[in-house]
């Protein structure tokens, strides 16, 4: 066991789940690329680097502006620390930014696409989370996998606030390429290529 040092056990009832969605790519030694926003102390990036990186040529992408309203230390220092730890950090790029600036950044000038996509931001705003989203299933290669988290966090009065309103809205408007594995409080989805029905009403009175 690593002597990893983490403060909080956010992750932990998790990896059960993560466990079964994610066999695939634990149980293979391709190459994968994951993306993560949002890392904290690293809890689930060492979750990631120990379980899914069999191939020493995957490589994991972290964002995190390491500024988090609920907590109030160097916790940045801590992920360096455990993702050192792991033995994998050469494996790791670490960017510290807004998820939507490096995001539209590696959009455009990289020509990545992940396997897997975990988006667990602290910016639980619904337009700031439908911005990451978004970008990042465009960033997800197809048949590959996204968890979003903090689906049922409700700590705010108003909806808009809340990621609920964000999630629910991706749902909707990218159904026809998503299967959903499951949604508690965390969602996790596939990307999927459908027939995609279009069928006109039988009211013509828009001819
Ligand atoms: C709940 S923690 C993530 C926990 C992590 N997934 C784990 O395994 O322990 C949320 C993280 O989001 C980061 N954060 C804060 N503001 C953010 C923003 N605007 N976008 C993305 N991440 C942000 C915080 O620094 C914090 O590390």
């Amino acid at each position: 066991m690593r002597n990893y040092k983490f403060t909080k056990k956010w992750f932990e009832r998790h990896i059960p789940r993560w466990e079964k969605t994610l066999s695939d790519l634990k149980n293979n030694n391709k190459k994968i690329n994951v993306l993560q926003i949002g890392v904290f102390e690293g809890r689930a990036t060492v979750w990631i680097l120990d379980e899914l990186f069999k191939n020493m040529e995957s490589r994991l992408t972290t964002i995190d502006t390491f500024e988090n309203i609920f907590v109030n230390y160097d916790y940045e220092e801590t992920f360096r620390e455990n993702i050192k730890e792991s033995g994998k950090d050469s494996q790791v790029d670490i960017i510290k930014s807004n998820p939507f600036d490096a995001l539209t950044k590696l959009k455009c000038e990289k020509s990545i696409k992940f396997d897997f996509i975990y988006v667990d931001g602290c910016s639980l705003i619904s337009c700031d989370v439908l911005n990451d989203i978004i970008i990042s299933w465009n960033l997800l290669k197809e048949g590959g996998i996204m968890i979003l988290d903090n689906y049922e966090w409700d700590y705010f009065e108003e909806e808009f606030n809340n990621p609920r309103l964000a999630i629910d809205s991706f749902l909707s408007n990218f159904q026809q390429h998503i299967e959903v594995i499951f949604k508690r409080f965390q969602v996790a989805v596939k990307k999927v290529v459908k027939e995609v029905p279009r069928t006109p009403r039988d009211d013509k009175s828009l001819d």
